[in-house]
């Protein structure tokens, strides 16, 4: 990934951020609007790479997808393709849930394995294991997926593990599927009631998302819709991180306070004082932060593993002892051997992440290896002394939109090269 980040460290994040659309919302909307028998538009679309490569894959499946701004219309009328293009869906893990919606599309489908990435293998049982259960017929053979002829008929499915795309790919499935699907043991993320809400826009008749038990009832029919997706709680998250560990006072607007309970709750215990209104969020950070001494990721509502790297960043310099316990992904901790780069006491064991807080960390020249890391290392480069350079922009990209826009309008020295 070419391109980076240099920032001097040493700046209080001062003032107001109003977060966009949730990438995480968005991917499964633009994957979903394919069964659309109409135009969609997604209103607030942030501009990150992951959403232009999702555009791209449908593009490639013959929609027609264009960008008024931060509208994104979908015309999915001339779609004509159900393989997916193996460029693309291997750049995008994420692409794995436009299989749900092709199935329910064109009842049948070819995709790539998507295989892993930088923080874990990934696997798609969980996904085609559900898709099965819908009387998908999947043949896997040399990292192709093929999904032959076949109607998918509603059933009932429980998921051993809470996965959000499965709980995603067979929601969408089962949207257009032969009579009733539950499904038990669903992800209950904001983005799997988001889902709902866009789905039942179009037509479909989708019931419980963020309970324990979902009913979808299949229709014939999904229509267009004009939707506006929610915001982006972890982008959320990581500003106030940002906030928290430069001792600044931020308010992050345009978010649903409910959404990042537990990034909040968590950030109090390192003696920030948060304030909230129904719409918006404000942090006021001490000089100095106290270790948060414990924090497990967990699936929602459960704290988020895409914050994990940022308040791993924050516990380099807390005063104390800091135990992460990261339970979603088998290798999340990519950023670790950066950050001690930078000056930070850091052992990890396995899952287990053991910080002690420093007095300062020192910038340096560091490499981002996924999105969240990469994000770490930036906020790392607000309070450290000098200047950082954090390469691999392009990770980066992925999830926050001018990021360096936003942290620079806080007050940070910050440029993008
Ligand atoms: C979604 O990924 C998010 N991505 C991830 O955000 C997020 O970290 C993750 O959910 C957990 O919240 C999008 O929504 C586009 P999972 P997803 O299926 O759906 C295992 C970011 O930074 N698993 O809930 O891939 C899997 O290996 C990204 O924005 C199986 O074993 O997450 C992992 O250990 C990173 N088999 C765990 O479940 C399966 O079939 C959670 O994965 C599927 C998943």
């Amino acid at each position: 990934m070419t391109g980076g980040f240099v920032v001097e460290g040493g700046r209080r994040l001062c003032g107001d951020v109003t977060v966009k659309g949730a990438k995480n919302a968005v991917l499964p909307l633009l994957a979903a609007a394919l069964m659309a028998e109409d135009e969609v538009v997604l209103e607030g679309c942030p501009r990150l790479m992951d959403v232009e490569n999702m555009a791209g894959i449908l593009r490639g499946l013959g929609c027609r997808v264009r960008r008024q701004g931060d509208c994104l219309t979908v015309d999915p009328r001339s779609a004509d393709c159900f393989e997916m293009p193996e460029r693309l869906s291997g750049e995008l893990r994420s692409s794995i849930f436009l299989l749900g919606p092709i199935l329910g599309r064109f009842g049948q489908a070819v995709c790539s394995y998507p295989g892993g990435c930088e923080i874990g293998l990934r696997p798609i049982d969980l996904h085609l294991s559900g898709l099965r259960a819908l009387n998908a017929s999947i043949e896997e053979a040399h990292g192709r997926i093929n999904c032959l002829p076949s109607v998918l008929i509603g059933a009932p499915i429980h998921l051993d593990y809470p996965s959000v795309g499965a709980t995603e790919n067979i929601m969408m499935a089962a949207a257009k599927a032969r009579g009733v699907t539950t499904i038990t043991n669903p992800a209950k993320e904001p983005e799997i009631a988001d889902l709902q809400d866009f789905l039942n826009a179009m037509g479909a008749r989708v019931s419980g998302a963020g309970s324990d038990h979902i009913t979808i009832e299949g229709v014939k029919r999904l229509g267009g819709t004009v939707y506006r997706p929610i915001t982006d709680r972890i982008a959320a998250g990581t500003y106030l991180a940002a906030a928290a560990m430069t001792a600044g006072d931020v308010t992050v607007k345009n978010i649903q306070p409910r959404h990042i309970a537990a990034i909040t709750a968590k950030l109090t215990e390192t003696g920030c004082r948060l304030d909230s209104t129904e719409t918006s969020v404000r942090l006021r950070a001490p000089a100095r932060l106290r270790a948060p001494q414990r924090l497990e990721t967990l699936p929602y509502p459960g704290f988020p593993t895409d914050m994990q790297a940022q308040m791993f960043a924050l516990a380099c310099i807390a005063k104390g002892t800091t135990i992460i316990q990261e339970n979603v992904f088998e290798s999340r901790y990519r950023h670790a051997a950066e950050l001690t780069r930078m000056g930070a006491d850091v052992t990890i064991r396995d899952r287990l992440a053991i910080i002690t807080g420093v007095d300062e960390l020192t910038g340096a020249e560091v490499q981002a290896g996924d999105l969240r890391g990469g994000a770490a290392l930036v906020l790392a480069g607000l309070v450290a002394q000098g200047t950082t350079t954090v390469q691999g922009a392009g990770y980066i990209d992925r999830g926050y939109e001018r990021l360096e826009e936003v942290l620079g309008s806080l007050g940070a020295n910050i440029r993008k090269f």
